[in-house]
């Protein structure tokens, strides 16, 4: 078992914070000006019971909930604005058009991108990497030429790469991780060969929290002209990302773990990257002109939007990084890693528990087992208690081979969590561990 115990977690994490345990209430508070409890009212699914208790909600890797100004902004535009977009020469197509658009001029900003055509809206995450995977990689990957990952991702950056090895027979490399969690540095800068045409690693992985340190990576490629996508589905969420100062080449996220409607995400990519790339399909809008002979692509983004967009979500998706700025992503990552210490340190006080996980930089995420009990029992006993969680392979099956368990459970943290909801989940996990006794 490569899991680390609960002593070396505390020494992992008592590296990681300046406050540990005996300063425990002194980490209960939040950052000045950081106000959870008016955040809260602003996410009205967190005001009900579930199974006669307080929700208390902790998955918030899988998704978020979202603010009513994302909800009302639904309802807005299709009550007000509504059409189809880039197509018609009357009002509503109009109105439609500019909200799309002031939409993606948000999330440049958001991402401090240099130019709004370097964002191109698909549906998520998955289909961000599926696109650099099947055109970027399809187009100029040949055999015997590497990709090369970490053995920290989620199956979707590991997926779309295997399918284009199948493709082009090109290799898959994997750089390792330690018993942390964190990303073997040494190992991976020996795996970046004059074969590797391109690195695809998560910002921060969801299965164990880990950050990786991406600037490093970054560096180590662009050394050797080797361009490097983020996964950055879990970063997001959590702190400023910018991507010009990072200097990736791409950088993928979804909108339901950013706040924001589920089926709507980004991949910003490089102008010069995108602009080489081949569309990935092919449809209405992405053309400039067809003839049965030949057609004429679309300028960026709308070479890599075929057909008609998720309108609507995309616009909400605006809003909801217009209300995290009104928040701060600093102050947001500031708070989370207060929740964070503070919950590592109270599930540090059962003996029963091992935490999955404890690079010295972590995100909101603490996964963990409990000797003798499965974490979907873990989950299930939680649920009882109106606390959600979520329990399986977090969809990084390689990670949990890695530390020899099939699943974990794992809580994770969003802006409008609180202090007294770790509390409560430390009683639930005793709970647990009573009823199995
Ligand atoms: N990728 C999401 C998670 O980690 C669904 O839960």
């Amino acid at each position: 078992m490569n899991k680390v115990s609960a002593s070396q977690a505390v020494m992992t994490q008592n590296a990681a914070h300046s406050a540990p345990n005996a300063s425990s209430l002194k980490t209960r508070s939040s950052p000045a000006g950081y106000n959870v409890a008016k955040l809260r009212e602003d996410f009205p699914i967190l005001r009900q019971t579930v199974n006669g208790k307080p929700l208390v909600y902790l998955d918030n890797a899988a998704t978020t909930q979202k603010p009513t100004a994302v909800i009302d902004c639904i309802r807005r535009v299709y009550e007000n604005d509504y059409s189809n977009v880039h197509r018609g020469v009357h009002t509503l197509s109009q109105r439609s058009t500019d909200l799309f658009e002031g939409a993606r001029e948000k999330l440049q900003q958001f991402l401090n991108a240099k130019h709004s055509h370097e964002i191109v809206f698909v549906r998520g995450t998955t289909e961000a990497i599926n696109l650099v995977a099947q055109s970027f990689g399809r187009s100029t990957l040949k055999e015997g030429d590497e990709i090369l990952i970490t053995a920290m991702e989620h199956h979707s950056n590991i997926v779309p790469w295997q399918m284009l090895c199948e493709q082009t027979g090109a290799k898959l490399k994997v750089a390792p991780i330690g018993r942390t969690g964190e990303l073997l540095l040494d190992e991976f800068e020996r795996l970046l060969s004059p074969r590797t045409r391109l690195v695809s690693v998560c910002h921060m992985s969801n299965a164990l929290g880990t950050i990786n340190p991406v600037k490093a990576i970054i560096e180590l490629a662009h050394s050797r002209d080797i361009p490097v996508l983020l996964d950055g589905a879990q970063a997001a969420p959590h702190m400023a990302v910018d991507v010009q100062d990072l200097d990736c080449d791409f950088y993928a996220l979804s909108g339901h773990k950013l706040y924001g409607p589920t089926g709507v995400g980004i991949l910003y990519g490089k102008e010069k990257w995108l602009e080489a790339m081949p569309p990935y399909q092919g449809g209405g809008d992405m053309i400039r002109r067809v003839t049965f002979e030949r057609t004429e692509y679309n300028a960026l983004p709308f070479k890599f939007e075929a057909g008609t967009p998720n309108i609507v979500d995309a616009i909400a998706l605006g809003t909801a990084v217009e209300y995290l700025e009104t928040i701060g992503m600093d102050a947001i990552a500031e708070y989370e890693n207060r929740l964070l210490q503070y919950a590592t340190e109270r599930a540090l006080e059962i003996p029963q528990l091992t935490i999955v996980g404890t690079a010295e930089r972590k995100g909101a995420i603490l996964s963990f087992t409990l000797e003798r009990i499965h974490p979907h029992d873990i989950g299930t006993i939680l649920d009882h208690l109106g606390i959600a969680i979520r329990a399986g392979h977090h969809c990084a099956m390689p990670v949990m081979d890695f530390f020899g368990v099939p699943a974990t459970a794992r809580a994770s943290f969003g802006l409008y969590n609180t202090f007294e909801e770790i509390d409560i989940l430390v009683d639930g996990i005793r709970k647990v561990i009573e009823v199995f006794g």
